[in-house]
């Protein structure tokens, strides 16, 4: 079928076209029959114009128009002219001429769409996914395409200016150490074996830099099998970054500069440099996680000092045990119900609290609650100044081991927020970077330490002496940045030198013959003169989420899976045949 090209898009005309003869080509987006004249809405990916079949303009071609439904495939052909007065849409940008069609060509027809293809869907999402080429059809998730790939731009500019070297690492490769587990290949050529898909091209990059690429980035595909989100994807995309001869300032002055340029032209805004810092500790201590959203205050505080002396024996036996009692106060919440509290309560038990205490703030500064006859005078005068409380407060108290206890504290925090509604709409977006990771974490169940980061991270140099002799206190040179209470980003300087490597494994329990098994390359690669280096990594998606106010990665990525990690679309992942199992050496259990 011959077709006439588009001479414009249908966002294209204006007032000073009017006159002209245009070729148009697109989808119906709308179709209105009004007696006589046929008006469609003709929608491509910049825009909407109206076109108009008129009997008495052009018998022929309102006659064929009466057949089109939505999603029609068209070209049509025809002048431009003003809109008779009254009848302009300043909705649209082109809503002040339409186009009197001579020519229509219908293209291709379609079946009627299992959702409307505009904005406002209250589709399920299953329904979006499954017929995702049709979801991607509406206004809303073009922009968010768009912007994503506006993103890609920008971020290629700016490292390609700033001399890094884009390089591509394999998919198919060892496993990485990131702490999710693998997606595995298995080898036709080599029966028994596995490739890994790799979790981030961490050892790839690290390798970039002892061949002396010196700054290196790539916008990568990673996956990890692990518990799905609306934040995480079993595969995303990283800017993974990493840089030698550096140091955590060198890093972060790099990644602020990038930030800066995104902030711009993404938002319009000028993001004020350097972006604020909070260690770990602090960021549990005041907000209770290690992402902690400061558009909204609400700060914890410890109350170690109130109740040290405590005759409560909740508190005196968290105290003891080396762990923590924190408060947090709910302004104007004094006139929450039994049922209310109770729900809280339940709220908290979820993420394995044994309880919620909470104490209403009367007159006079008077502590109205169950648990208030175990307190002193003298405690409750020091607990409502250091929270500051005041008379219709309300004050919530967790005690317990010390990260899992803030880390209850922090999900309150975050639900009285919600509850108070302090997270506006319009808040000013919140930047920060998270550091002094501790090196290592003590796992409960397998009583062992794991690296918090990956074993490639350099601890504190001062803290070295500490890995022998007490590890839970090693500090690592790593680092995390938030937005709005996401992490989207996280990095460190890495081990250079082979003892120290050697020293991380000794204290990760990982063996010499596990370490040269899993990680030999790397470590041959550090004797040839590895260069002291770092990075970071992006997460693309999460980035890409939050510049575009939406709440799902998924909104941002064209073909995401679920949460239960399906493309409903593809129906991926779907059985394989048994010749392949075969020549897989494969027998499914
Ligand atoms: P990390 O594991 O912190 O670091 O990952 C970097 C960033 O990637 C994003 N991210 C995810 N996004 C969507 N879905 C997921 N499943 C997912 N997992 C992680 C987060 C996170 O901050 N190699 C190191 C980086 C380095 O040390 O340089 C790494 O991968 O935004």
């Amino acid at each position: 079928m011959q077709f006439k090209n588009r001479t414009h898009t249908c966002g294209e005309l204006r007032e000073s076209n009017i006159g002209e003869k245009v070729v148009l080509n697109g989808w119906v987006d709308r179709r209105r029959d009004l007696g006589g004249v046929i008006f469609i809405e003709l929608r491509d990916r910049y825009g909407i114009t109206q076109v108009v079949f008129e009997p008495a303009y052009n018998a022929e071609s309102h006659h064929a128009a009466k057949d089109l439904r939505s999603e029609f495939v068209l070209s049509i052909e025809g002048k431009v002219r003003k809109r008779p007065e009254g009848t302009e849409n300043p909705e649209l940008a082109t809503g002040n001429v339409d186009v009197m069609v001579d020519k229509l060509m219908i293209l291709n027809e379609a079946e009627t769409p299992p959702f409307a293809i505009k904005d406002e869907v209250d589709t399920h999402e299953d329904l979006r996914l499954k017929y995702r080429y049709l979801d991607l059809r509406r206004p809303a998730m073009q922009k968010n395409i768009l912007l994503r790939h506006k993103m890609y731009q920008l971020v290629r500019k700016y490292f390609d200016e700033n001399s890094f070297v884009e390089v591509e690492t394999p998919v198919l490769m060892k496993s990485t150490p990131e702490g999710a587990r693998d997606y595995l290949v298995p080898s036709r050529l080599h029966k028994g074996k596995f490739y890994a898909l790799p979790q981030s091209p961490q050892q790839y990059k690290q390798l970039l830099m002892v061949s002396g690429l010196d700054r290196y980035f790539q916008i990568v595909k990673c996956f990890r099998d692990e518990d799905l989100r609306a934040d995480r994807q079993p595969e995303f995309t990283q800017i993974d970054v990493e840089m030698s001869f550096v140091d955590v300032e060198d890093v972060f002055a790099m990644m602020e500069g990038l930030m800066k340029v995104l902030f711009k032209e993404v938002w319009n805004k000028d993001l004020t440099l350097p972006i604020p810092r909070v260690s770990f500790e602090e960021a549990m201590e005041k907000y209770g996680s290690d992402k902690p959203d400061l558009r909204f205050n609400l700060e914890m505080q410890n109350l170690n000092e109130v109740f040290h002396n405590s005759e409560f024996k909740v508190f005196k036996e968290a105290i003891e045990a080396g762990g923590i009692v924190t408060g947090l106060l709910a302004p104007g919440c004094g006139d929450y119900t039994r049922n209310q509290l109770d729900v809280l309560t339940d709220f908290v038990k979820k993420f394995g609290a044994k309880g919620l205490i909470w104490m209403r703030v009367k007159e006079g500064g008077e502590l109205e609650a169950p648990v208030a006859k175990f307190f002193n005078d003298d405690e409750k005068k020091n607990l409502v100044s250091v929270l500051g409380a005041n008379p219709g407060d309300l004050l919530f108290i967790l005690s317990g081991s010390r990260i899992k206890t803030l880390s209850i504290m922090g999900y309150l925090r975050l639900e009285m927020a919600k509850r108070l509604d302090l997270i506006k709409q319009d808040a000013e977006p919140k930047l920060l970077w998270v550091t002094d990771f501790p090196l290592f974490e003590w796992d409960e169940d397998t009583k062992r330490f794991y690296a918090m980061h990956h074993p490639f991270t350099s601890p504190r140099l001062e803290d070295v002496p500490l890995m022998d002799t007490d590890p839970g206190k090693v500090k690592a040179r790593a680092y995390d940045l938030v937005l709005n209470g996401s992490e989207i980003a996280g990095g460190s300087i890495r081990i250079h030198n082979a003892d120290l490597q050697a020293k991380m494994f000794k204290a990760l329990g990982i063996t010499d013959e596990e370490a040269q098994y899993k990680f030999g390359f790397l470590m041959n690669a550090f004797k040839y003169g590895a260069p002291p280096h770092g990075g970071i990594a992006f997460g693309f998606d999460r980035m890409a989420m939050i510049f575009a106010g939406e709440h799902s990665i998924r909104d941002v990525i064209a073909f995401p899976k679920t949460a239960s990690a399906v493309s409903l679309m593809d129906e991926s992942p779907s059985f394989a045949s048994e010749e392949q199992l075969r020549e897989l050496h494969i027998k499914v259990r």
